[in-house]
């Protein structure tokens, strides 16, 4: 049955969105559910397993993938963590997980039995030998299965469970390693850490998450850029005037307080996601799309940012604090920054002069993460004043919430009236438009592991060469005492961020 056609969107502040044109077999059903590719068997080890990673994402990806239909049948999902549990009270919790975090319409009772019988649990301490020749047993009933070990653990522990799983001979040929950040701290404290992984899993069997890479804009990006003629020719500083990429949420540190009032948002999500949404904006065109050729341009990309030190940080950068921080916090004083604003430059020809405005911050209006292109206005305006005024191109990639493109174009206002000029949205939202469920991050990297692509995963290098540039920036805060300036919860952060941007005659994009 053919679909309908998507309605048109609702205005956007009091403009008519043009729709996205399309050949009308992209509505056939063939287009409204995903391609879904099975995977062989395997194992999945959850160290942490019992943690918020664990529950608020993991095992809800694999109720999908089981929903999908992906799960062979053979597969085993082992949850191994300090808590006393059999395999049927860590079933027990999995299901309440999974109740409470897929939305009610995608349950389906025999769904969720089938993934609960894919799991067990074996109670390890990953900090000693306890548990570990039971785990060991259960993964020695499947020597062939691809092996996949995910320390949803604190950072502080990879290089212990590491050190354990080689200890007891888990590392199998096709065993391989995923972590969370934050990897490290600092440069020195990434490279211990590091270290620590490398002496039991070579680079090209760790996969280091920065979830922001498997989200669906993300890798739209790469299609739009890399698939398509029109974009690239215009993909530079003669055309572009800058970037913008915001990464907004509407909450604050809620439970986590002891984790983030040590990193700060800087470290929380500058140094891995929005690093990471600038490289792909502003990298060269890889040769392929191979983990290594994509990762190669992406550093690139990381080693000629302008550096920030204490001679321009108060001009390129802006902490901020939103009030009702240290309640949320249980503390009497803290500096850490809730909000950073910072006007980042890649010294290439391609991007000379051409300014990445990077915004991101908790307890912000609302949750909003998106990349702007804003193009150059055009050389000369033949209308004349009457017509209305010609607003420069944007391409705007709407990461969440509504997932999709938005090519903001000035046309003709309809109808009679004379040449009056409107400003509208070409706008293609994914979900309206293809009808699929847009999987979470964490299903495509998930079973990005078990295929052994890397090209979603962050590279040592990469995260090494994103420290690089955050320790002079943090340095340099400390050395010139920039405070964190308070902002009302709700608000887009200090006005400086306003400032930030605004000097330069430009603005924040701030469409609902
Ligand atoms: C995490 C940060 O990496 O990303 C969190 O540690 C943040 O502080 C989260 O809330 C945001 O992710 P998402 O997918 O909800 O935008």
């Amino acid at each position: 049955m053919p679909r309908r056609r998507p309605a048109l969107e609702p205005a956007v502040r009091g403009q008519n969105p043009i729709a996205w044109s399309a050949p009308g077999d992209l509505y056939n059903s063939r287009f409204m559910t995903s391609r879904l590719i099975p995977v062989e068997a395997f194992d999945l080890v959850v160290f942490g397993a019992t943690g918020d990673l664990a529950r608020r994402k993991l095992l809800p990806a694999l109720y999908h993938h089981e929903l999908n239909g992906q799960l062979p049948a053979s597969v085993r999902i082992i949850g191994a963590a300090r808590k006393p549990m059999t395999t049927d009270e860590f079933r027990r919790a999995a299901r309440s997980a999974i109740e409470t975090h897929v939305p009610a319409s995608e349950l389906r009772a025999d769904t969720l039995e089938r993934l609960l019988g894919h799991l067990r649990y074996v109670p390890v301490d990953v900090a000693t030998n306890a548990g570990w020749s039971e785990l060991r047993a259960l993964l020695d009933a499947a020597p062939n299965a691809t092996r996949v070990f995910y320390l949803a653990t604190s950072p502080q522990l990879f290089g212990t469970v590491c050190e354990r799983i080689q200890a007891f001979e888990l590392d199998v040929e096709a065993a391989r390693v995923v972590v969370e950040k934050p990897i490290g701290k600092s440069l020195a404290s990434a490279r211990l850490a590091n270290d620590a992984i490398a002496r039991v899993f070579p680079e090209d069997r760790v996969y280091r998450i920065d979830h922001y890479l498997g989200k669906e804009t993300v890798q739209n990006l790469l299609a739009l850029r890399f698939a398509n003629a029109l974009f690239e020719p215009l993909w530079n500083s003669d055309h572009v005037d800058h970037v913008q990429i915001t990464v907004a949420e509407a909450i604050g540190i809620e439970e986590r307080g002891g984790y983030y009032d040590g990193a700060g948002a800087l470290r929380d999500m500058v140094q891995n996601h929005l690093l990471q949404l600038l490289c792909l904006v502003a990298m060269e065109p890889p040769a392929l799309m191979d983990a290594d050729a994509v990762r190669d341009e992406k550093l690139k990309v990381l080693k000629v940012l302008r550096p920030i030190a204490s001679s321009n940080v108060g001009e390129l950068s802006v902490r901020g604090q939103y009030q009702g921080y240290l309640a949320d916090l249980g503390a009497a004083m803290s500096d850490t920054e809730t909000f950073v604003a910072i006007k980042a430059e890649v010294l290439t020809w391609r991007w000379a002069g051409v300014p990445f405005y990077l915004r991101t911050g908790k307890c912000l209006p609302r949750r909003m993460s998106e990349i702007v292109i804003s193009f150059r206005p055009v050389p000369h305006n033949i209308f004349g004043a009457a017509a209305g005024t010609i607003v420069p191109n944007r391409l705007v990639l709407r990461l969440q919430p509504d997932e999709g493109v938005k090519l903001w174009l000035m046309i003709k206002d309809p109808g009679p009236g004379g040449m009056r000029l409107q400003h509208v949205p070409l706008d293609m939202s994914f979900a309206e438009a293809f009808g699929v469920r847009n999987p979470d991050a964490y299903e495509r990297l998930l079973l990005d592991v078990v295929r052994g692509n890397q090209t979603l995963f962050m590279r040592r290098d990469e995260v090494e060469a994103a420290w690089m540039w955050i320790d002079p920036l943090i340095a340099a805060w400390q050395a010139t005492r920039q405070p964190a300036l308070p902002y009302a919860p709700g608000s887009w952060g200090p006005s400086a961020a306003q400032e930030l941007i605004e000097r330069d005659g430009r603005h924040w994009h701030e469409e609902a």
